[in-house]
């Protein structure tokens, strides 16, 4: 597994930029902090298009975009995507319309994710438990999903986002899978932002699979394998581990999504749906995240893992 530096500990470039263009366009003073690293950050024409359209000056927005710290973001943002159920009984909708409207959600976060500089974003678009659904319900959200690919595929090229699938693809609906596989392959170069979906996704199923995967390959004496080797054989062996997990709908559960993978990670749990999540609440949970703490475990806090 990628043993990533927590966040913040270099803050590259394109974060400095970006802070230094929020702070210019929203009227306010420079944080200190968008300059920590560096020195004063070069003023940067070509950001500031992509800022405005992104956050209104005066905002709600603008205000929490001010508060951040552009050189200590998460690196691994996962999200519980909940309450699409309920949105759409609230309003006297078949079930699929919350759906419909979560994946509007999906697009804002996933901007958010590419405009901010988050690296990796991963949603948790469908579980092994869903298949227990009423089988109208299943079919309508796999072809969204479907109908979402086909759509997004020129928005994830022109923004240089690459898609990646983590779960149990064999029981994945034979043309979503072909279409999720052309996506994957066409943007398999781009490492801007990587959007992770979790597509007949367990976590305890995934551990299963590590086992028996560590079993086939003879990979060394089990006395002494350890975690990094382990999570090697993980679905998610090319990626860092989540440091913010955001949750919708008020439920404080984890629903069997990464259970290795969070193990550290930082919860934010929010009552509002998931059609109804915008940016501002993600922007709100980076800010909250942001004040917490992280120890690893240790007495103070530390910024790598590793360190
Ligand atoms: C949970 O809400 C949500 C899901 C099981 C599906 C999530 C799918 C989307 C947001 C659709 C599109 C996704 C992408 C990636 C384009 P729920 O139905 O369990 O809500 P409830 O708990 O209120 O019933």
């Amino acid at each position: 597994m990628v043993r990533e530096r927590a966040p913040g500990v270099n803050g590259d470039r394109t974060h400095r930029v970006i802070g230094s263009a929020i702070s210019g366009l929203l009227g306010g003073p420079h944080p200190r902090s968008f300059f920590d690293n560096s020195g004063a950050a070069p003023y940067n024409e070509r950001v500031i298009p992509d800022l405005k359209g992104f956050i209104k000056p005066g905002s709600e927005e603008a205000k929490l975009a001010r508060q951040l710290d552009y050189s200590r973001l998460p690196r691994h943002v996962a999200v519980i995507m909940d309450g699409n159920g309920r949105w759409a009984r609230e309003r006297r909708l078949p079930r699929i319309e919350g759906h419909r409207a979560g994946a509007k959600a999906v697009q804002e976060v996933v901007e958010a994710c590419g405009r901010l500089g988050i690296k990796f974003l991963t949603l948790y678009a469908f579980s092994k438990e869903n298949w227990k659904r009423p089988k109208k319900e299943i079919a309508r959200l796999w072809q969204l999903l479907e109908d979402y690919l086909r759509k997004e595929d020129k928005q994830l090229l022109k923004n240089e986002i690459r898609l990646m699938v983590i779960g149990q693809r064999d029981e994945i609906p034979w043309s979503v899978r072909r279409e999720l596989e052309r996506v994957e392959e066409l943007t398999k170069s781009f490492d801007k932002l990587t959007v992770v979906l979790a597509l007949n996704y367990a976590g305890r199923a995934e551990i299963l699979d590590a086992v028996k995967k560590i079993w086939i390959a003879g990979d060394g004496d089990p006395a002494s394998l350890d975690e990094e080797t382990f999570s090697r054989y993980l679905y998610t062996a090319a990626l860092p581990d989540p440091d913010l997990l955001i949750r919708t709908s008020g439920e404080f559960r984890v629903s069997n999504f990464l259970l290795w993978q969070i193990a550290y990670a930082e919860l934010w749990i929010t009552p509002v749906y998931w059609p109804d999540f915008r940016r501002k609440h993600f922007l709100q949970a980076l800010v909250d995240y942001q004040k917490r703490e992280r120890r690893f475990g240790a007495i103070h806090a530390r910024t790598s893992r590793s360190s």
